[in-house]
């Protein structure tokens, strides 16, 4: 056989595996025995080995391939991976089509998923070949686990489709497979996974992708990222589509008209979810329509066009040994539940917080009780009540201390609190929490800085202020338990490349009350540098748009404290960025038509899409808000606007057309 005559050979037999690959493992539905398949697979194997140069990346044989890695590059989403807001019952579904019933013109359709529980991944193709997998990481750095998703047999290596695109879906271990590699490592003498999502995430971030080929992963493709191809109106039809270009999709979803059918599917599913062959925690409702997603857009961490269920949690009993205290980060002396180890949920409870001493008592919650306790979102174990029965008259009654467990000062309850607080700004359990949330992924983002090294930390006191972090040194690393060469060089990296951070990673990290990530963003922005927040005034940040007066009178108390003034001179001098990196508050234009200004936008535009028209008033200082209301300025309406033109009219609010907005914008 000559070389023209075996890529022709090599090029049918990996069209008939790629054929037979997608309907055994993305159809579930054979069309030849699998022996018929291995043949096939042989065949292509023996003529690879031949003609080496026609082995190609996507060629099926080449799933397992590739050297262990020593680490995950990282990978930038460029459409964020956003997570979905919770409802946990009828009522919240309702709200949520409410919600989404007022932001939007025409009438709702949704479509409903299972909600797979496992690990969302992301898959680019490029050309048609799958180039790029990657984790959601913490929705905008993501871990490249290429090598790993390509052992997912029903992901395809190719798709049909040049442009590039970006799909994503959950990946996640099916029962069966789950339970024999728990029996397996349990033969061993490993310890097994907690529940199959814990399985399927460990697989997916093993170095050596022989470990996630030996895994039977699978996958379910639920939406895009990066899309520059088509114009496809709706979800259903794109689910349509992923499924046309081979991918596998869920095939139980349902599109629903009413929120009353959704509320059907979801009890449905309450009841067969044990008949599953996998693991499902809930249903994700998601408005169908693109434009009305489009224009429901997202708050700052959910997308306002789709909810996630979750199924309400189990519940068991089990005895209260102990109650421990704990003080977190702004001197909360929080109490917790020390259990009888067991079982809920797919994992082992053996702490839960009892939040505070009115809650213990309001739940009459005793030393030596049995509790009844549930994982709350299924997530965070909470202890729900005593069962009065079990009594036996050797339960003790709990009492919170008069001082701090952990530095001896007098607890105080703050005005409408019921939290007590240990108020001492140098209180060492304050300053290590302090730590471990500057250090975590929304603030400075130090890898490697997990709560038991900064625990050690403290305890040898190498640390005792967020600055001394920066002063650790490679010496003080390595006397630490289970800190090797590796680590130490890889965590003194990461602390140094933190001094790059933009301002609003610092400004939330110090962990001023009130200022989360978002606010901290919008500060940042606004201020640009460290300085000029410090020397802000209260109006100068009650000023700006979504800032509150409690927020504002935190952030100027904060900065007026010795101490802070004190820790920000250190931090300077030790080399960390100060200012602001991201896109300016500034660049948007001032004495606008739109500033200030709340503007809605209904209607097709002839010259911009819903977003370039949002950024565009944004950019001069308007805000883009879904519905007309009082609160409306102006609405700028495109053709075929509907519902939200009568509503303008009927409050009286200015309404302008496209081409007004465009001599705007013309200056
Ligand atoms: S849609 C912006 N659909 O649930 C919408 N998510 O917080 C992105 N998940 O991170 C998610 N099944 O890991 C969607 N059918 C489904 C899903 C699903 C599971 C996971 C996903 C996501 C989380 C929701």
């Amino acid at each position: 056989m000559n070389k023209q005559q075996a890529q022709q050979h090599v090029n049918e037999l990996r069209e008939l595996i790629n054929q037979y690959g997608h309907e055994y493992y993305v159809l579930d539905n054979p069309s030849v025995p699998d022996s018929e398949y291995d043949r096939k697979m042989q065949e292509l194997l023996k003529l690879e080995e031949e003609f080496p140069e026609l082995i190609t990346a996507d060629s099926p044989s080449q799933r397992i391939g590739g050297e262990p890695l020593d680490a995950f590059q990282k990978v930038q989403h460029n459409v964020a991976m956003m997570s979905l807001g919770n409802a946990f019952n009828e009522n919240d579904l309702r709200n949520f089509a409410r919600r989404a019933n007022e932001g939007t013109d025409e009438r709702i359709s949704f479509v409903c998923e299972l909600k797979i529980d496992g690990l969302a991944v992301s898959l680019t193709y490029e050309n048609g070949k799958f180039v790029r997998g990657a984790t959601r990481g913490d929705g905008t750095t993501g871990e490249d686990i290429t090598s790993n998703l390509r052992t997912v047999r029903s992901i395809p290596l190719s798709i049909r489709e040049e442009n590039t695109i970006e799909v994503r879906g959950e990946a996640f271990m099916p029962h069966k497979s789950f339970l024999k590699l728990n029996e397996q490592r349990e033969e061993n003498g490993d310890d097994p996974f907690a529940n199959p999502r814990n399985a399927a995430a460990g697989s997916l971030r093993q170095l050596d992708p022989k470990i996630a080929a030996s895994r039977n992963l699978d996958i379910f493709l639920y939406g895009v990222g990066e899309w520059q191809t088509g114009t496809l109106e709706s979800h259903s039809e794109r689910l349509d589509y992923l499924q046309e270009l081979g991918f596998k999709t869920n095939p139980e979803w349902r599109r629903c008209d009413t929120i009353d059918d959704v509320i059907d599917y979801v009890k449905y599913w309450e009841g067969k979810r044990p008949d599953l062959n996998y693991e499902i925690d809930g249903i994700v409702v998601k408005v169908d329509n693109l434009d009305q997603q489009e224009e429901l857009g997202f708050t700052a961490k959910n997308p306002r066009w789709a909810i996630a269920y979750k199924f309400p949690a189990e519940e068991v009993i089990t005895t209260l040994r102990e109650i421990e205290l704990s003080v977190g980060r702004t001197g909360v002396v929080t109490p917790t539940a020390v259990l009888e180890p067991v079982r809920v949920a797919g994992t082992t409870v053996q702490r839960a917080s009892l939040h505070n001493e009115d809650l213990i008592r309001e739940r009459d919650i005793r030393l030596g009780d049995t509790v009844v306790i549930k994982k709350a979102g299924d997530i965070i174990p909470e202890v729900l009540r005593a069962v009065e029965e079990k009594r036996t008259g050797d339960e003790k009654e709990f009492f919170m201390p008069e001082e701090c467990p952990a530095c001896g000062s007098e607890l105080v309850r703050l005005e409408e609190e019921v939290a007590l607080r240990c108020i001492n700004p140098n209180c060492p359990a304050q300053l290590k929490e302090g730590l471990i949330h500057f250090v975590s992924r929304d603030a400075m983002n130090i890898d490697g800085l997990g709560e038991k090294v900064i625990s050690q930390l403290f305890r040898e006191e190498l640390i005792h202020t967020i600055a001394d972090l920066y002063r650790l040194e490679r010496d003080d690393l390595l006397q630490l338990e289970r800190m090797g060469e590796k680590s130490t060089s890889n965590l003194l990296q990461a602390i140094d490349a933190s001094r790059e951070n933009s301002l609003e990673r610092l400004l939330f990290g110090l962990g001023i009350r009130f200022v989360g990530s978002k606010a901290a963003r919008t500060l940042a922005s606004h201020f640009e540098t460290m300085e000029s927040l410090q020397q802000a005034a209260f109006e100068d940040i009650t000023a700006i748009n979504e800032m509150g007066e409690k927020m504002a009178d935190s952030i100027v108390r904060y900065f007026a404290e010795d101490e802070v003034k004190q820790l920000l001179y250190e931090l300077d001098e030790l080399g960390l960025n100060m200012e602001y990196k991201g896109p300016k508050a500034q660049d948007v234009e001032e004495d606008t038509a739109f500033s200030g200004k709340t503007v809605v936008l209904t209607g097709k535009m002839e010259h911009f899409t819903r977003s370039e028209a949002k950024a565009l008033v944004e950019q001069l200082g308007g805000s883009v808000t879904g519905s007309v209301s009082k609160n409306t300025d102006i609405l700028i309406a495109g053709e075929d606007a509907g519902s939200k033109m009568d509503k303008a009219e009927q409050l009286g609010v200015a309404v302008w057309s496209e081409q007004q907005l465009r001599e705007v914008l013309d200056g």
